[in-house]
C-alpha cells in the first residue's frame, strides 16, 4: 500500500534549499543503512537544530529491506520529536535512483525526495529519464535532484582519472527540459575513501599531501547560467586522517586514503550549492571505533558494547559537520 511522505511527517527538499541558499550554508545529506547511523545522524541534528536529508542508496535499500527503512524515517520524526525538535525538518531522499521503477517505488513507499542519476547514460536519455521521473515526482509533492556530469568511481583503480566535468553551457537546457529541483555536478570530488592518488597530490611543509583543489571555477560558471538554483555536491567527504590512523594501528589496512579538505566544503557550503553528501566518513568513524574497541577488548561480544561508542563517534562527526563545516545548525 502506498503513503505519500506527508502523512510520515517527512519534508521535500524545497523551503530547505531556499533557506539553504538565501542564508549561505549547506544542508547535510547524510546516508544511513541501520538504526544506529540513524540514530546518530538525528541526535547531532536534533540537538543542533539541523534540517537534514536522511539518504538510502539502492545498496542500503536491498541491505536494509525499503519497508524497515521507511518506518525507520517515520521514526526518526517522532524521535526527533522526542529529543526536543517540535518541527523536525527531515527529508527522505533516493540516492542515486537508476531507474524510473526505483524512483517511483520510493515516491510509493513514503520518500519525500529522490535522485535519478542519468549521468551514465548519453546526454538525451538522462533528460528523457529524469524528466519521466520529474513528472511522477512533482504530482505527488516529491523533489527531484538530477546529475550532470560523472563522478569518479569507488572501486576502479584510477578513480580520480575517470570522471568528466559538468559542462557549464548544458545546465540550462538540462534544467529546464527536465523540470528538476537541483543539480548534482561534477567539479572534482569523487565517491570513497580514496578520492585522489598521491602523485596527484602535493606535500604541505608538515608533509601532509593536500589534494588538487575543487574546480570552483567551472561552479561559479554554473551558478551565473541557472542563478539561483540549488546545486549538489557528491563525494565530499573529507577522510579524517585521525579515522584512518585509527583503523590502522588496529589492525585495518586502508592505504592512501584522501578526501576532500573542510575548508573547500566550507567554501561550496557557501555558494550555490545548498546539499552536500556524505557517507564515507561515517564508514570511517564506525569502523575506528569497532576496530579499536575489538583491539583493546577482544573478550567482549555484545553488539552494544561495541555499536555504542560507534554511535557515540558518528554523532560528534555529524554534529562537526553541521556546525563547523556545512554551517546548517540552528537553521531549523
Ligand atoms: O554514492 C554512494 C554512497 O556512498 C552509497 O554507497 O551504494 O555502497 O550504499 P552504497
Ligand atoms: P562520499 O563517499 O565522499 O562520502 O560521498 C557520498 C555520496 O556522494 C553519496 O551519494
Ligand atoms: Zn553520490
Amino acid at each position: 500500500m502506498s503513503v505519500s511522505y506527508k502523512e510520515l511527517g517527512l519534508v521535500n527538499t524545497t523551503e530547505m534549499f531556499k533557506k539553504a541558499f538565501a542564508g549561505k550554508y549547506a544542508i547535510p545529506a547524510f546516508n544511513f543503512n541501520n538504526m544506529e547511523q540513524m540514530q546518530a545522524i538525528v541526535s547531532a541534528c536534533a540537538e543542533q537544530k539541523s534540517p537534514v536529508i536522511l539518504q538510502v542508496s539502492s545498496g542500503a535499500r536491498k541491505y536494509a529491506n525499503q519497508t524497515l527503512l521507511r518506518y525507520m524515517a517515520q521514526g526518526a520524526v517522532e524521535y526527533a520529536k522526542e529529543l526536543g525538535w517540535e518541527k523536525p525538518q527531515i527529508c527522505l531522499h533516493l540516492d542515486h535512483g537508476d531507474t524510473f521503477e526505483l524512483c517511483k517505488s520510493c515516491i510509493d513507499m513514503g520518500f519525500s525526495s529522490v535522485m535519478i542519476d542519468g549521468s551514465h547514460h548519453s546526454y538525451e536519455d538522462n533528460i528523457a529519464l529524469t524528466k519521466k521521473v520529474v513528472e511522477y515526482a512533482h504530482a505527488h509533492g516529491v523533489t527531484v535532484e538530477g546529475e550532470l556530469g560523472v563522478l569518479a568511481g569507488v572501486e576502479d583503480e584510477v578513480s580520480s582519472e575517470h570522471h568528466t566535468y559538468t559542462q557549464p553551457e548544458e545546465v540550462v537546457d538540462f534544467v529546464s527540459r527536465t523540470g528538476v529541483d537541483s543539480l548534482a555536478i561534477s567539479i572534482g570530488t569523487s565517491h570513497g575513501a580514496n578520492k585522489f592518488t598521491p602523485d596527484q597530490c602535493t606535500k604541505n611543509a608538515d608533509g601532509v599531501l593536500v589534494p588538487p583543489p575543487l574546480r570552483f571555477d567551472i561552479l561559479e560558471a554554473i551558478e551565473k547560467e541557472i542563478p539561483g538554483f540549488p546545486i549538489v555536491l557528491h563525494g565530499a567527504s573529507s577522510v579524517p586522517q585521525e579515522y584512518v590512523k585509527t583503523i590502522n594501528e588496529n589492525g585495518g589496512k586502508l592505504k592512501d586514503a584522501i578526501g576532500i579538505p573542510e575548508e573547500q566544503l566550507r567554501k561550496a557550503a557557501a555558494s550555490a550549492v545548498c546539499k552536500i553528501n556524505i557517507d564515507s566518513d561515517g564508514r570511517l568513524a564506525m569502523t575506528a571505533a569497532v576496530r579499536k574497541f575489538f583491539n583493546e577488548q577482544p573478550d567482549k561480544f555484545d553488539p552494544r558494547q561495541y555499536l555504542g561508542p560507534a554511535r557515540e563517534e558518528l554523532k560528534k562527526l555529524y554534529t562537526h559537520k553541521v556546525v563547523e563545516v556545512l554551517g546548517s545548525a540552528g537553521k531549523a
